[in-house]
């Protein structure tokens, strides 16, 4: 395992799930975690610091240094609050592990603006309040001539990526945070900064309701959230200074750095296009009509399976 000795760490969501997993794996590579979770519902409501202190508590019983943290990601100010504490507590921030998480899915034709809000808040906003306070603290340590070697992982999500029905806001939050995560990378780049983005499947409590995927009987068991974690780490090595700008698409062992956007089809007039003969240039190149294959063809093609009951 890389060495993150003497790195200081800050995992969002992390009393649960995935970001658990994250939090123990950055320990274990000899990190120092500030383990933040709000501590709601799946759908966000209401909170409780137990989680984020029993994770803290597995750190030090394993040897490790950690600290609970309690604010919502969502608030601004509070993000700025959770960075401070890094370095109060810490002395220091190396690695921002953006990870917590809610879910409100509704099909578009009944989704309140309540469920809207929510879900853009606590994902969207969520990435840009601690990056953009970690990112100045880094900007001013760079400034005053560290060598800084600045991480940020982001999370999105197949949904997102890919395109999944029923969570248009999620969805739409998820894609945003892999294009957050494009923009922030060639920003930070001057800094020392490396920003990364995973897109993750595991059995959690956000996904166990939803998909029939149960543990194996024996053998490798594809949907462990502790799947996730080794990228962290690696990402986080000094070695991985390199890489960045990437959305990973992680299922068990198969981690594909994904390729999206790029370019495809090209309609090229010499001047404007005349909408008549660019409607007959679509129709000529798409015969069979164009839309999207959705997230589970998405999932196949990155070397993951459909969590789908069949
Ligand atoms: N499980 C999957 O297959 C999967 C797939 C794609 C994306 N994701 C994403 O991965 C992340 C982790 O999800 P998980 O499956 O571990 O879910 P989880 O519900 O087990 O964990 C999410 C954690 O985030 C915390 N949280 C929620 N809102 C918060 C807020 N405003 N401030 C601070 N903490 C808050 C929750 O209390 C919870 O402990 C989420 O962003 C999720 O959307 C998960």
């Amino acid at each position: 395992m890389p060495t993150l000795e003497g790195k200081v760490a800050i995992v969002t969501g992390a009393g649960r799930g995935i970001g658990r997993e994250h939090a123990l794996a950055l320990a274990e590579a000899g990190a120092r975690v500030i383990v933040n979770d709000l501590g709601g519902a799946l759908s966000g409501e209401g909170h409780d610091d137990t989680p984020a202190k029993q994770v803290v508590a597995e750190i030090e019983a394993a040897g490790g240094q950690a600290a609970a943290n309690a604010e919502n990601v969502a608030d601004f100010e509070g993000a700025e609050r959770l960075v401070r504490q890094a370095i109060d507590d810490f002395g220091r921030l190396d690695i921002l592990v953006n990870n917590a998480g809610i879910l409100r899915d509704r099909m578009i034709v009944n989704m309140t603006e309540q469920e809207w809000d929510a879900v853009i808040a606590v994902h969207l906003k969520g990435h840009f309040g601690p990056t953009r306070h970690a990112a100045a603290y880094w900007r001013e340590r760079s400034k005053a001539g560290d060598e800084v070697r600045g991480r940020v992982i982001n999370t999105s999500s197949p949904s997102g990526v890919f395109g999944n029905i029923g969570q248009a806001n999620y969805g739409a939050a998820m894609a945003g945070i892999a294009g957050f995560t494009l923009i922030v990378a060639q920003e930070l780049e001057r800094y020392g900064v490396t920003v990364n983005c995973l897109a993750p499947n595991a059995r959690t409590r956000m996904t166990e309701d939803t998909f029939d995927m149960g543990a194996p009987a024996e053998g490798f068991d594809p949907l462990d959230p502790s799947n996730m974690s080794p990228l962290v780490v690696a990402l986080c090595a000094d070695e991985a200074q390199g890489i960045t700008g990437q959305v990973f698409h992680v299922w068990g062992g198969a981690i594909n750095a994904l390729q999206g956007w790029t370019a495809g089809e090209l309609f090229a007039s010499d001047g404007k296009w005349n909408a008549d003969a660019l409607l007959g240039e679509l129709l000529d190149r798409f015969p069979d009509g164009a839309a999207p294959p959705g997230m589970i063809a998405g999932m196949q093609a990155a070397g993951g399976q459909s969590l789908r009951a069949q």
